[in-house]
């Protein structure tokens, strides 16, 4: 029934990530919130979804506003506002799932970026009453959006609460997407660390979508607990 999905909260959802995950969510029937630090902003956004999907389940609403809505969150704010943003939402976030989807590689100069993981920060920052789950490093924003193809880039689930994982794998598959449990949430770090490859490899070969492709898993990638 649609009514048990959880309702899903995309925080700093007005970019290029956000609305990409809000769309294939809202096409497979999840009520969407996208949060901005300005309402308006949040809406527009919001309003331009629905259009695209023509539907009318997507809303937007204040960052903190957005999360307090939600069964759970998903972080895709501009990575040098990480810290900024978590510390603004700590509050709202207590008892709730976050999914962290930070990559903190520079467009211009991809690297990989030092331990700890931006997940793991969040995590120690929150506490442990927040569940933290890394995820959607490897989605490129363009391929999100495009809806008509197949997603082309697995993505790899990384969480130290395996029950909130096994929810997000399941997210990640009515999206369309192929997504595995690739361990704990220090693993993020190499996440981050192939978003910093993807780049180089779209820079080096003009596409726009290079992508991770995981062999030698039979079925579609869902742990068991
Ligand atoms: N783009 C990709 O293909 C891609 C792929 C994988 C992972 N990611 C990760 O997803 C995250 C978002 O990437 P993106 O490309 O969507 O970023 P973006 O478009 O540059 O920014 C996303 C949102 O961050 C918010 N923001 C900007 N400055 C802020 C500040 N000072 N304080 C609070 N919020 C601020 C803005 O929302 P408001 O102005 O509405 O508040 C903005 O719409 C990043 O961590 C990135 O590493 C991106």
């Amino acid at each position: 029934m649609e009514s048990e999905k959880p309702i899903l909260s995309i925080l700093g959802g007005t970019g290029k990530e956000g609305p990409g995950l809000a769309m294939r969510w809202a096409k497979a029937g999840y009520t969407i919130i996208i949060g901005s630090r300005q309402a308006e902003k949040a809406r527009n956004t919001a309003n331009e979804i629905n259009q695209m999907i023509g539907g009318n389940q997507v809303q937007g609403l204040e960052n903190v506003a957005a999360a307090r809505q939600a069964d759970i969150c998903v972080l895709t704010v501009v990575h040098s506002a990480h810290r900024e943003v978590i510390d603004s939402l700590h509050d709202a976030l207590q008892g709730k799932i976050l999914v962290d989807a930070t990559a903190r590689v520079d467009y211009r100069k991809p690297l990989p970026p030092a331990p700890p993981a931006a997940a793991r920060l969040a995590q120690d920052w929150l506490g442990e009453n927040v569940q933290v789950v890394a995820a959607f490093q490897t989605a490129p924003s363009s391929a999100l959006r495009d809806l008509d193809s197949p997603m082309p880039s697995d993505i790899l689930v990384c969480s130290d609460h395996l029950e909130a994982a096994e929810k997000i794998l399941k997210l990640a598959q009515d999206g369309g997407m192929n997504a595995y449990f690739a361990g704990g949430l220090d693993n993020a770090i190499v996440a981050e660390g192939l978003t910093a490859l993807l780049i180089n490899l779209n820079k080096h070969y003009h596409v726009k979508n290079a992508s991770i492709h995981i062999s030698g898993i039979p079925g579609d990638g869902r742990i068991s607990l």
